[in-house]
């Protein structure tokens, strides 16, 4: 069955109430709950995790590929523009990725332009709010089906 792992990065634990103007109204509870919908829809194994650390990030990479993850989605919020770390937990693991962002990452300042991650990334969705994170899922739903042919 096809595994995917969806990651959120730090303070997306604040969704709702962290500048909903931004990045919406909704809670990481609801946008996980609406991806676990589509996961029963279309009989896909979904876990989700959200950290505030950097390491436990890079850990939950690394555990990842120990437990066969397939696929993984990435919201790295403010590490997209710092982490080397969890960039090398990618590289080391091969897992493959798309990276997502809530808001336009490239209609903001200059430093949300750069992403230590992008390049890696098979692909990046930036700017549909929840919807980022449904785009995402059903690309990834695709990615694998094409690798298990
Ligand atoms: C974000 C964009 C990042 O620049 C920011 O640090 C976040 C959220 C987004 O989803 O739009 O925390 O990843």
């Amino acid at each position: 069955m096809t595994n995917i792992l969806v990651i959120h990065g730090p303070n997306l634990n604040l969704l709702g109430t962290r500048e909903p103007e931004l990045y919406g109204a909704d809670t990481l509870e609801t946008i996980n709950q609406n991806l676990s919908k589509v996961a029963q829809q279309k009989g896909v194994t979904l876990q989700t995790y959200q950290s505030n650390t950097e390491g436990d990030i890079v850990s939950c990479v690394q555990q990842a590929a120990e437990k066969e993850v397939e696929f993984i989605i990435i919201n790295p919020a403010a590490y997209t523009h710092t982490s080397v770390a969890i960039r090398d937990a990618f590289l080391a693991t091969r897992i493959p990725f798309i990276e997502v962002h809530l808001s336009n990452v490239y209609a903001r300042e200059e430093f949300r332009t750069h992403s230590y991650l992008s390049d890696l990334a098979v692909g990046v969705i930036s700017g549909f709010g929840k919807n980022s994170y449904l785009l995402a899922f059903e690309a990834a739903i695709i990615q694998c089906k094409k690798s298990a042919t």
